[in-house]
């Protein structure tokens, strides 16, 4: 079976040159991930490998570069799943760690639990050896006072929510890294990870770190979400996407729908999907989501700041 990656660097209100940035970083993860897959590697390596590398790129909101929370603190989400096996690892508000992916994944093999999250999280994390490291970098800092100054010169959004706060700034929410993958075996698996959005309350936890929400893999399809994660929650987008594959949508219309029923609700979302023949989806309702594929019947890396449609 020939194998099929796509990587995504997150959904929402890009800088143009930064955007084009993004896909050098996002054609690296999916080149790492192929060269996995092309050996016969599993697909779980093959994204957890590419999303390791987008958090350790500081142009993403994943890892090292994250964004900062009210408190000026990096809160990190992170997880995987294999559509093996529906086994599935998750971190949720960890600090003080610079892969939350690899966290992620140690949850998943090394506990009988799916998620776990705070300091509860960041304890594992020591215990299975993961060295401290702080992945507060320094643009990110000046972008968190410049956003705080600005919050306090105007004030809250509309009813002081965190939606409101977004439409009045949408550069809030920047972002979140993902990877979906099929490999030679017909086996899918998923992960993602995120920063989440600045100035979101302390222990905040959006849907990147749960199944069905941010990250899903089933035997049919495996999915990635992106943008504003409360609404991806309510609509469990990723889940969505992976059940309309399994019902006969192709891998494109599963990722239209998905974020189609999010529009209601406020969109701001974007999803890749990947289905057991390979057959890739992207969709966005924001200006940009960078990403990068590589398709089925052997053609190169194919990296876009937008989907082409
Ligand atoms: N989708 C990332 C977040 O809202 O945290």
């Amino acid at each position: 079976m020939e194998p099929s990656i796509i990587v995504h660097g997150g959904a929402g209100r890009w800088d143009p040159e930064e955007a084009e940035s993004a896909l050098e970083g996002l054609g690296a993860a999916a080149e790492t991930a192929r060269a996995i897959l092309s050996r016969g590697g599993s697909a779980l390596d093959a994204v957890v490998a590419a999303v390791v590398l987008l958090e350790d790129d500081v142009l993403f909101n994943a890892g090292t570069g994250s964004a900062l929370n009210l408190a000026g603190e990096a809160e990190m989400d992170a997880s995987v799943m294999d559509g093996r096996t529906l086994a599935a690892g998750a971190v949720g508000a960890i600090k003080g760690v610079r892969n939350p992916v690899l966290v992620a994944r140690r949850v998943m093999e090394s506990t009988d639990h799916v998620m776990l999250a705070g300091e509860g999280a960041g304890r594992f994390a020591r215990a299975m050896g993961f060295p401290p490291y702080d992945p507060v970098t320094p643009r990110r800092r000046v972008d968190h006072l410049e956003k705080l100054e600005a919050l306090a010169r105007e004030g809250p959004g509309e009813q002081g929510t965190l939606r409101g706060l977004l439409e009045k700034y949408p550069g809030l929410a920047c972002g979140t890294v993902g990877a979906v993958a099929l490999d030679q075996h017909g086996a899918l698996a998923a992960a993602t990870s995120t920063g989440g959005i600045t100035l979101k309350l302390p222990g905040r936890v959006g849907d990147t770190p749960i199944p069905g929400a941010g990250t899903y893999a089933t035997s049919a399809a495996a999915a990635s979400a992106t943008g504003h994660g409360e609404t991806i929650l309510r609509l469990l987008a990723s889940r969505h996407a992976c059940d309309r594959v399994a019902g006969g949508a192709t891998a494109q219309q599963a990722s239209d729908e998905a974020i189609a029923a999010l529009a209601p609700h406020g969109g701001h979302a974007g999803i890749i999907v990947v289905d057991a023949a390979g057959r890739i989806g992207v969709a966005h309702d924001t200006d940009f989501m960078p990403h990068a594929h590589c398709g089925v019947g052997g053609a190169g890396i194919t990296a876009r700041t937008r989907t082409a449609r």
